[in-house]
């Protein structure tokens, strides 16, 4: 399926609303797993069978298969931090959560509209799914409104009201503190973090900010005039110099010739190891995220880019 037509039917899949549930096993007879799935449905009444599938690629994956049942939570409304919590993939879904076992000794949250703990009687292949289907050997039924999911969003959060969001002034001018709801600080707080693996690497092989923006903007373009590259490295205030430029060149990593600053194979490496590692910890940082909450962040960011420097140059 080509990327738009996946985006698609996504997207007409999210028309139908679902609960949202967490299904819990043991790994081993000794670690908590957990995932969030809105997949569980209702199969046969007798037996009692239910269903839920889980996608191929689940960290999670092996637990199911091997640990010969599972409990479904039924979430109430007022769980949506929780069901985000294992939408994550990661070893400390279980943090902060107050869970205990059942008497086949998988977990048991405390908190639920309903649960339904199974033993697994099938599992079938369902593309890049596995679907397992649980006897119900047991059940309760709490009288709570339950978690709805639509669209990619949790009904509660749908609609939510201004009157929802943070209301204390985040900066107070007066004596020059902030919030920890000052977006600004946010950002760059969140931008020095994350740039900072890749700085300290430079600083370790004595390439300066300035040159290794220099070197990467190279990288991307292929040579450029000297006034291109500062012209593309203005905003980020660290703009190469004349000296920076000598300095690349006596590094063998830039060649100058007839006005354009090209990089050498040398240079080229120095960045690929770099993006190497930016790459491991963008990756690291968004299996902590749902699908969902990744394309909001990376509009709201590619709007904070442009609301503050639509006349800025493009990188590439
Ligand atoms: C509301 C909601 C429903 C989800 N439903 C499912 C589902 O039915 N099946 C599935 O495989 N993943 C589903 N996910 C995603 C998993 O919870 C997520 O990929 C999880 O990190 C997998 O955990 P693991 O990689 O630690 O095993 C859902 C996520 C959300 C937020």
């Amino acid at each position: 399926m080509s990327l738009p037509t996946a985006i698609q039917f996504r997207n007409a899949l999210g028309q139908f609303a679902t609960g949202v549930t967490i299904v819990t096993t043991m790994e081993d007879e000794a670690t908590p797993i957990g995932v969030t799935a809105s997949s569980f449905n209702s199969v046969s009444l007798d037996p009692p069978l239910v269903l839920w599938s889980l996608a191929k690629t689940a960290q999670s994956m092996p637990a199911y298969q091997m640990s010969g049942g599972f409990n479904i939570h039924v979430l109430a409304s007022h769980q949506s931090d929780l069901s985000n919590q294992f939408a994550r993939s990661s070893d400390s879904k279980f943090e902060g959560v107050d869970w205990g076992k059942c008497d086949q000794g998988f977990p048991l949250l405390p908190e639920y509209a309903a649960l339904f703990r199974c033993k697994t009687q099938f599992q079938y292949e369902g593309g890049d799914h596995i679907i397992f289907v649980g006897e119900v050997i047991d059940f309760e039924e709490k009288n709570l409104p339950p978690l709805v999911f639509h669209s990619g969003q949790y009904a509660d959060k749908k609609n939510k009201s201004k009157s929802d969001l943070p209301t204390e002034p985040s900066v107070d001018l007066a004596d020059g503190t902030f919030s920890d709801n000052f977006l600004l600080y946010l950002i760059s707080r969140a931008h020095f973090q994350t740039s900072h693996p890749v700085r300290q690497a430079g600083r370790n092989i004595g390439l300066s900010e300035a040159e290794y923006f220099c070197l990467s903007t190279l990288a991307i373009n292929g040579a450029l005039a000297e006034g291109d590259i500062i012209a593309r490295l203005e905003h980020t205030g660290h703009i190469p110099d004349k000296e920076i430029f000598d300095r690349l060149e006596r590094k063998a990593l830039i060649e100058i010739e007839a006005e354009k600053v090209s990089i050498t194979d040398q240079g080229r490496n120095i960045v690929v190891g770099f993006l190497a590692k930016s790459k491991t910890l963008d990756e690291k940082i968004k299996k902590h995220f749902t699908p969902d909450e990744l394309s909001g962040a990376i509009s709201f960011l590619q709007k904070v880019i442009d609301i503050t420097g639509s006349d800025i140059p493009e990188l590439w």
